[in-house]
Formats: C-alpha cells, structure tokens, sequence
C-alpha cells in the first residue's frame, strides 16, 4: 500500500482525495497497489470539506510522518511550499506538486535536491492534459521548433465569454473564481504570469532554458476592451492570452501576451476553461494537445497520475528531462525587443483635422507599415483609431507608442495586441 499526505485540500486536493477514493479500482489495478490518503494539511480545521482523512494545520505532521511515501503539495505560493518541498525531499518522500509558481522559481533547485527521487508537476501545466508527459517523454527524440498555445484557462474562460455572450470583466472574473478556475491572487491569472510560470516549465523541458519570469515578455488581458473585441470579430480574429515558445537559430524567444489570432486557426477555436497548446518538433511536426486547463477534477487527474506512476516505479526520469546539459547547441534567450510580430493598436484621439496625417508620419518615422486603418467614434469629440501593420520589430512598436503619448491629440497610452 503506498500512503499519501496532502499539504493544501483545497479546491485540487479536495478531487484528489475523492478521486483516489471514487475510482480506487481502477487506480489500484493499473498501480498494481492500493493507494490511500493517510492525512493533509489546511490551514482552516474548522471549515467542513466532508472528507473522511485525518486533517492538521501542522505541516511538519505530514512532512515527517514515517508511514506516508508520498507528498502532495497543494497549498499554492512560493517560498512556504518551497520548504515544505524542501523537508520532504530530505525525509526521503517522493513528491507530486501542481504547483506552477514555485517551479517557476525554483526548478533548477528541486531537481538538484530531488536527485534520483521520485518528483512529479503533470498537473502544474494546463491542468488535466498530460503536456508534461508529451514533451519530456514522448517527443524526446525531437528538438522542438516551437510550444504555442493557450495555458491560462481562467482568461481563455473570461476572454470567451466576453466575445460571445458581452459579459463584462470584472462579472466573469467573479465566476471563473468561484468556479475554481482562478488563482489565490487572480492577477496571476489575469496579468499573464501564471500562463508564463507554465510556459518557462515548458521551456526548461524543451531547451533546457533556465529562465525566471522577470526575464520574460509577460502581459495579460486586463487592457483588452470591448472595441477590440469587435475590431477582432470584424476582421476575423479571436483574441487569446498565449505563451509562446520559438527556437530561432541558437536563441529561443519566451513570451506571454493577448494575441489576435485568426478564426481559421485550430487554437483561435479552443473556448472556455479549456487549454490548447501546439508543439512542433523537427522530426514530428505539428502536435497539439486539448483538454480542460483548471478545475478541481481535471487537475487531480493529472496529480492522481503522478501518483500512480510513483507506486509503479518509485523514481522519476530526470525532472526537466535532460540527463545533462545540452553541449554544443545551448541555447539563449532571446531579447524581447528582437520579437518580429504583426500589430493591432488601439489609439484614442481628439476627433479633430490633420491627425491622421500625424498619426500616419510618426508610424513612418518607426519604420512601421500600416496593413488596415479603422476609425470609430469614441466618447464626446474623441474617436478610436483601430490599426493594424505588417511585420514590425518590437522595439520599433515601443519606441513609436511612446511618441504617439506625447501628442496633445492622443488621449491616453495607446493600446497594442500583437497578431498571430
Ligand atoms: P486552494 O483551493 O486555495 O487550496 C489551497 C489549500 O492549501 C487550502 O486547503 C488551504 O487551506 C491550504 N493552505 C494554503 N496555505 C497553507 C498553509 N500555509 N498551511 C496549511 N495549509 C495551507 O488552491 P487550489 O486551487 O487547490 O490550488 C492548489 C495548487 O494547485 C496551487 O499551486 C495552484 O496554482 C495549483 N493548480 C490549481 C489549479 C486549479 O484549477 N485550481 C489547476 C492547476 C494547478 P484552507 O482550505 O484552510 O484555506
Ligand atoms: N488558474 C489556473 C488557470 C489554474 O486558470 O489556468 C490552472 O493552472
């Protein structure tokens, strides 16, 4: 029998307990063992979870408990569930986490420490899909070309729902949390950094890349408006939060922002809590992976999973998936102002003769080639120019934002999403 101990029975531990006892079964045929929830760890004892495991709000009670193998850390933050990782290992457990953020942080770390034991994150990229597996596993003859894909699904939630049904930001918000979508903090989600911390986890299996989130392009959808909505039906996009991973020669560019994405595109159609994310390998080509991206039961899928590999084979490949580093071919990354894009910009102006030719010299001045040029009439005197360019460089587009915000015309920071 393999015993497990939960830190943190919140909205995943929770389906990881009933999971392991609803589909006991199944679990205990393909483990070729039973496996049982001894105890776990909240912080409130008081509130009723109706679980019937032993409950503490003593970390070290699970941590160094002699009878469970397996730890399971559930709880969410940084630096708390680094130690509680921390003791863990040093106690000898094996260790499954979901946890995003903390690997953000500390992978390099974790797999030094954790060695030859056991330590498991399926569930801390895009929930139940087993993307983790796929590319550390199955697509680990390849060298990847590029990882695009929507990992956040409390904003492809919120996103999809304000496109179809007109439901305003902070409503849906509202939802997505109570639907157990959202983080603590949901401006993780809403800000694009939890979709990063997915995206570096992604990108250290693929490159060996050990970059931390400060190192990143990381913007999420909390500027995107109704108008740019509509501008995105009108010309047949979708707007989606994506991380992007693309290797160009000997760098690999990492980046996380909203992106106007053609309706024809298979990722443009993946709606709600759902994630969708394409890997392209070189000998493999194009593979995508679909599946609900948060949630309680979704995600203790892929935790469960772990779990059950754990009590088959008691060790793990090596965590990030290279056994040594990457001679030869190591790979940088890239600078965000060296991004090559098509944009879509979102520029309020005084409704008055003349500025239009402004706006138009101060793109030419940038270098920057406008493809279409949309004006809508906003509040009293004022009107929105909606504009898209062909293929700019980045460091271009902020330069010439950062002129247009000086012009007495120009009512507010423009506003830009990048064109996939
Ligand atoms: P949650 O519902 O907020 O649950 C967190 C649990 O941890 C709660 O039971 C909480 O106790 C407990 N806890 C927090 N800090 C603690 C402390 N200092 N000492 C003892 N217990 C503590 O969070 P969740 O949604 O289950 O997420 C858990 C982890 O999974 C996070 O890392 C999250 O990023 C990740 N994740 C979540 C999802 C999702 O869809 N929800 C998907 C993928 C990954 P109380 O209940 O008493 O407050
Ligand atoms: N808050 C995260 C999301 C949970 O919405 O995608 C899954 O990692």
């Amino acid at each position: 029998m393999i015993k497990v101990g939960i830190v943190g029975v919140g909205t995943v531990g929770t389906s990881v307990v009933q999971i392991l006892r609803d589909n006991a079964d199944v679990i205990s045929a393909r483990a070729g063992v039973d496996i049982v929830v001894k105890s776990g760890v909240v912080r409130n004892l008081n509130k009723d979870r109706g679980l019937d495991i032993i409950l503490t709000d003593d970390v070290d009670e699970v941590v160094n408990d002699s009878e469970i193998d397996v730890v399971v850390e559930l709880m969410g933050g940084v630096d708390e569930a680094f130690e509680v990782v921390k003791k863990a290992l040093k106690n000898k457990k094996a260790v499954v986490t979901a946890n995003k953020a903390l690997l953000a942080y500390y992978r390099y770390e974790l797999q030094e420490m954790a060695g030859t034991q056991a330590f498991e994150y399926e569930a801390s990229v895009a929930g139940g899909i087993p993307i983790i597996n796929a590319l550390r596993d199955g697509l680990s003859a390849n060298h990847i070309e590029s990882i695009m894909g929507i990992m956040n699904g409390t904003c492809n939630y919120m996103m999809t729902k304000m496109t179809n049904e007109g439901v305003s930001y902070d409503a849906i918000l509202k939802e997505a949390q109570d639907l157990g979508y959202a983080e603590a903090d949901p401006s993780f989600d809403v800000g694009g950094y939890d979709a990063a911390h997915k995206l570096l986890i992604l990108a250290s299996i693929a490159y060996g890349i050990d970059a931390k989130p400060e190192d990143i392009l990381i913007e999420g959808i909390e500027n995107v408006s109704s108008d740019d909505i509509e501008f995105a039906k009108e010309f047949g996009y979708a707007i989606k939060l994506l991380g992007i991973a693309k290797k160009d020669a000997n760098e690999v560019e990492l980046r996380v922002h909203a992106c106007l994405i053609s309706q024809d595109e298979m990722i443009a159609k993946i709606d709600g809590v759902m994630n969708g994310i394409s890997v392209v390998g070189d000998k493999v080509g194009e593979t995508l992976y679909y599946g609900a991206g948060a949630g309680g039961d979704a995600t203790a899928s892929a935790v469960v999973a772990n779990i059950i590999d754990i009590a088959r084979s008691g060790k793990s490949a090596p965590m990030l998936g290279f056994d040594k580093p990457l001679e030869g071919s190591k790979l940088t990354l890239k600078s965000t102002d060296n991004i090559n894009s098509k944009y879509y910009l979102r520029v309020n102006v005084s409704d008055r003769a003349g500025v239009l030719a402004k706006i138009t010299k101060v793109f030419e001045d940038n270098n920057i080639s406008v493809e279409t040029m949309l004006q809508r009439p906003s509040f009293e005197n004022s009107a929105n120019l909606l504009i898209s360019t062909h293929i700019a460089i980045e460091k271009d587009i902020q330069n010439m934002i950062k002129e247009l915000e000086l012009l007495d015309f120009v009512n507010s920071k423009p506003v830009m999403i990048r064109i996939v």
